[in-house]
């Protein structure tokens, strides 16, 4: 992998990392596709939305189909019908979040599947095979996130053992990671100061093509999560790409990249959408809104996606309320192209030196929100 900041505007950069499956510009946003699909869009619409990078999710892909499907098909991008780059999570954070009855020692997480409470061991070894199988172009290290309350003691605890695995996981991958591959780390440290600082130099000191921001948006106040990315910026290498995990919705992709973060992810788009919630200019806006009855309008009016070229807001509500498919689909097209849209056009912004410019002109349109 080759990554280069090509301008920056403050601490926000424009950067342009070279990958085996493609040319990705950041800042980027990830659509996410958990199940080796971003749901409800095919890869045809997602070129279209301007995706040039999609995350996947070694947890969920090892529990089902398994690794061996994905192998003997010869790897996620040929499975999935996806040609560009694909970056998959290791699962740090989802034995945190969705397995059931989780032991946690150094040694690794044992844990019983969400799916049919089976009982699987990961180790930062057994990670590192899985996601050389899965063949992503970005791998992640085993982590261990923590909840947003968890104490000091215990953000320190999850900080060394995330260290120990960082290093069992570079050193597995050197083994069984497939050339075309690079492998990133994740910082944790919940929102203490000090454990982020020594969580960057634990982290950076094993030394990593990127660096992860993880154990953000997991309950924390913005307050916290704005503080903790103010330090990260001052403590992050400069010239290797950055990438916030789990993040997010327009206000935090624009603070994320105003604090020099070049990378996001978030299922809340896709998510929001099959609950008939989208993204405009002038805010969120609720597609079941008895409102948009008559309303011919397409969901925002300066979007180039297939949805919003082709239907009404009158439309796509009748289909949401009738619970059709399509209606589902439209508004997770246009969701992912928002916020694709809107990490190109900041990125634009920082190449013309105008990025605060660019953020308080979106931010007071879009907080003031018409809805
Ligand atoms: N996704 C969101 N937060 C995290 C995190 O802390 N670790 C991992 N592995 N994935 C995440
Ligand atoms: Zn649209």
């Amino acid at each position: 992998m080759k990554f280069h900041v090509v301008a920056s505007d403050g601490f926000a950069r424009a950067g342009e990392m070279v990958l085996s499956h493609g040319v990705v510009h950041t800042p980027v946003f990830m659509p996410v596709g958990t199940q080796a699909t971003v749901k409800t869009l095919s890869p045809q619409e997602l070129l279209e939305a301007k995706a040039e990078i999609i995350l996947s999710n070694a947890y969920h892909l090892y529990l089902r189909p398994g690794i061996d499907l994905i192998r003997a098909a010869g790897g996620i991008h040929r499975f999935m019908g996806w040609e560009k780059p694909v970056l998959t999570d290791s699962g740090g954070f989802q034995v945190f979040s969705l397995a059931k009855l989780r032991k946690i020692t150094d040694e690794g997480a044992r844990f019983q599947s969400h799916i049919d409470g089976s009982y699987h061991f990961l180790t930062p070894e057994r990670v590192m095979e899985i996601e050389s199988a899965i063949g992503a172009d970005i791998v992640m290290a085993f982590d261990q996130c923590v909840a947003a309350d968890a104490s000091y003691a215990e953000v320190f605890d999850a900080l060394k053992r995330t260290t120990l695995w960082a290093k069992r996981s570079k050193e597995a991958f050197e083994k069984v990671g497939q050339s075309y591959q690079t492998l990133f780390g994740i910082v944790q440290g919940g929102i203490f100061e000090d454990l982020r600082r020594l969580s960057v130099e634990e982290i950076v000191g094993v030394g990593f093509e990127g660096y992860a921001i993880g154990g953000l948006s997991v309950g924390e106040t913005k307050q916290d999560m704005y503080r903790m990315l103010n330090v990260l910026n001052s403590v992050l290498p400069f010239d290797k790409p950055r990438y916030l995990m789990g993040v997010g919705v327009p206000e935090d992709i624009l603070y994320g990249i105003e604090l020099g973060v070049d990378m996001f992810d978030c299922v809340f788009p896709t998510r929001a959408a099959r609950n008939a919630l989208v993204f405009t200019h002038d805010g969120r806006l609720n597609l079941r809104n008895k409102a948009l009855e008559y309303d011919f309008r397409p969901i925002d009016e300066e979007c180039d996606c297939y949805a919003c070229k082709n239907f009404t807001r009158a439309y796509i509500r009748h289909l949401h309320r009738s619970g059709e498919i399509l209606g589902l689909r439209l508004a997770s097209i246009h969701n992912v192209t928002f916020l694709i849209r809107l990490a190109q056009r900041a990125r634009e912004a920082i190449l013309e030196g105008n990025f605060a410019e660019f953020k308080r002109t979106f931010l007071s349109r879009y907080q003031q929100g018409a809805f």
